[in-house]
């Protein structure tokens, strides 16, 4: 850990340890929490926001396992947190195995801790526009059988790239590699028409160069074509929720169901390849 520990930089904020402050954590510095807070101040909803999309993502891992997914590649995976995709996956199946990735060394140093506690979970460091990287790290190569479905997981992740980073390209990269019956989840910022977003996506650029919400119609093309399960892309706080109503739950209906202008802000879907 200490040899991860020298490599982290407590004067910049980072976007890992910002998001585990928006859930509460404590794996975070002035720096981070100065953004963090700006945030909770002007942008009231934040936390709301991180909530919802960490509730997804614990019910959407639940849905791939009750699927038969045993293996997992968690992109942007971030600071260990209550309930983690292999504790959600091992509900389902002992065997379940994950592979967490993060670009930032807190990510890893906290991770190796406690993440990778047995021989089905690892944490590695590697950038996501990376992806061969990814594919070719001996621990992801080790744990994850790509002859097999494999659950490959980006959430709140691909927000963090700009258009110019092709997100969706790289999407494709990793359905390309992975076997039908496989699943991808999405969890993605979602463009509304009002001022929150275009402040929030200052903010995101300001701090970090980086940050982009997405209209409905371009986080759908980030599945390139792949089958969307039910329900779709809808906000991640009715995403197969107690919350959602039978039948259409689409995004345009959030209105209806008083979901505020922050639980609008994220949205996601689960698609399979065939
Ligand atoms: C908002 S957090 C999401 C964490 C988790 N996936 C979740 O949904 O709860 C985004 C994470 O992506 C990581 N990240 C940002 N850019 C990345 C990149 N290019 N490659 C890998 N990880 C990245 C950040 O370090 C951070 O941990």
């Amino acid at each position: 850990m200490a040899e991860h520990a020298a490599s982290i930089n407590q004067s910049e904020p980072s976007i890992a340890r910002v998001y585990d402050y928006l859930l509460g954590g404590k794996d975070n510095y002035a720096a981070d929490r100065e953004i963090g807070d700006f945030f909770i101040k002007d942008l009231p909803g934040s936390q709301a926001i991180a909530s919802a999309n960490r509730q997804a993502l614990i019910r959407a891992v639940g849905a791939m396992a009750g699927d038969g997914i045993r293996q997992f590649v968690d992109m942007g995976s971030g600071l260990p947190t209550a309930d983690n995709v292999h504790q959600v996956a091992r509900r389902h199946s002992a065997a379940a195995r994950v592979a967490y990735v993060d670009n930032d060394p807190i990510v890893l140093a906290h991770g190796r801790a406690l993440l990778a506690t047995d021989d089905r979970t690892t944490v590695i460091q590697a950038d996501l526009r990376e992806p061969e990287d990814i594919y070719g790290n001996p621990d992801v190569a080790n744990l994850i059988n790509f002859d097999e479905p494999v659950g490959v997981i980006f959430s709140a992740i691909l927000h963090h790239l700009n258009d110019d980073e092709r997100p969706a390209e790289l999407v494709r990269w990793w359905v390309d590699r992975v076997p039908s019956r496989s699943q991808v989840y999405i969890s993605h910022f979602r463009r509304g028409d009002d001022e929150a977003t275009q402040v929030a996506e200052q903010k995101l650029q300001a701090s970090f160069g980086r940050g982009r919400w997405r209209t409905d119609e371009e986080i759908t093309q980030l599945f390139g074509g792949l089958e969307l399960l039910e329900p779709g892309l809808v906000n991640c706080s009715l995403w197969r929720s107690e919350r959602a109503p039978a039948g259409d739950v689409g995004t345009a209906e959030a209105d209806r169901l008083e979901l505020t202008v922050w639980e609008q802000m994220i949205s996601c879907a689960l698609a399979r390849k065939s």
